[in-house]
């Protein structure tokens, strides 16, 4: 297997990773196989899984991955994931990349649209923990890191399905993360402004104008750079990981001066606005 000298075995990593398919759990798959991590990709669509797979193994020969077949808002993620611990043989880092994306004027989405991006990001993301915890306390040095957006940090145009659920991703992680401390189990949240992905890439056909201004007010990021804040933060102690040097000068903006950045926001939206009639 191709793993770096620094791998021991009590290094590697039993690895689940919700969302593997595609995006950003495709790309981080491939630094945790490099390390010689056992990870299972989990995602909806087997021939999405299949093709996932057959990429990380060109890219890392010998990798050891195994694939699981689930929705994550489903009722089948309990015996699903045992499965997929028992074939590794324990759990030690649960990845919660999982996500959907819903974007235009409140008064176009349906309740529909709220209910299955809450059933997906949030109750999705709390199913597969609730699932995952007996293995991850028996590991020793279980940690879940959970991958909520940018838009869990501030109100988006067109985002009001996507950031409601991102932000209660957020407050859940927040709260989880006291509560499993003196369990010695870690837990971090990841808060990524746009990158590149086969989300965003469907995201641009249909997006208002309104979403694309207030949005491009962050650069996009390459996939890379999210993946490498991901990596090195696994390793470090913080709660909140924050991709990019710019998001965080922009997170930081946010936080201390919100009625500054809303009017920025509002000026954006403002020169591109459509509305939705
Ligand atoms: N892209 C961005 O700009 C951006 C920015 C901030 C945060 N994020 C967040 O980052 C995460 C990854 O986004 P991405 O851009 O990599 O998206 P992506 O390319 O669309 O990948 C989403 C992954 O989630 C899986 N998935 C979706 N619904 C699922 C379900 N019900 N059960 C199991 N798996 C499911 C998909 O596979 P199947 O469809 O086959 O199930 C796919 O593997 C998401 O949580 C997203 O909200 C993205």
């Amino acid at each position: 297997m191709a793993t770096s000298s620094k791998v021991t075995a009590k290094s590697i990593r039993k690895v689940i990773l919700t969302g593997g398919s595609s995006g950003l759990g495709l790309a981080l798959a491939e630094p945790l196989l490099r390390r010689g991590d056992h990870v299972t990709l989990v995602a909806r669509d087997p021939v999405k899984l299949a093709e996932a797979v057959h990429h990380l193994m060109g890219k890392v020969p010998g990798a050891k991955i195994d694939v699981l077949s689930l929705d994550v808002s489903g009722a089948e993620v309990e015996a699903g994931l045992a499965t997929a611990v028992a074939r590794m043989g324990g759990l030690d880092l649960l990845i919660n990349s999982a996500g959907i994306l819903r974007e235009g004027y409140f008064e176009k989405l349906t309740e529909q649209d709220y209910r299955q991006t809450f059933d997906i990001n949030y109750f999705g993301t709390l199913r597969t923990i609730r699932a995952a915890l007996p293995f991850l306390k028996q590991s020793g040095r279980g940690q879940i890191v959970n991958i909520a957006s940018m838009a869990a940090l501030t109100g988006v145009f067109g985002y009001t399905a996507y950031c409601s659920s991102k932000y209660a991703l957020l407050g859940f992680s927040d709260a989880l993360r006291a509560e499993m401390k003196p369990q010695g189990i870690k837990v971090q949240v990841v808060c990524p402004p746009e990158f590149d992905s086969p989300m965003v890439d469907a995201l641009d056909q249909t997006r208002t104008p309104e979403n694309q201004a207030h949005t491009l007010a962050i650069p996009k990021l390459g996939v890379s750079t999210v993946v490498d804040a991901i990596m090195a933060g696994l390793d470090k102690s913080p709660f909140l990981i924050v991709p990019g040097a710019q998001t965080r000068l922009m997170a930081f903006g946010i936080r201390c001066f919100p009625g500054f950045s809303r009017w920025v926001a509002d000026h954006r939206i403002q020169a591109a606005y459509r509305g939705p009639h």
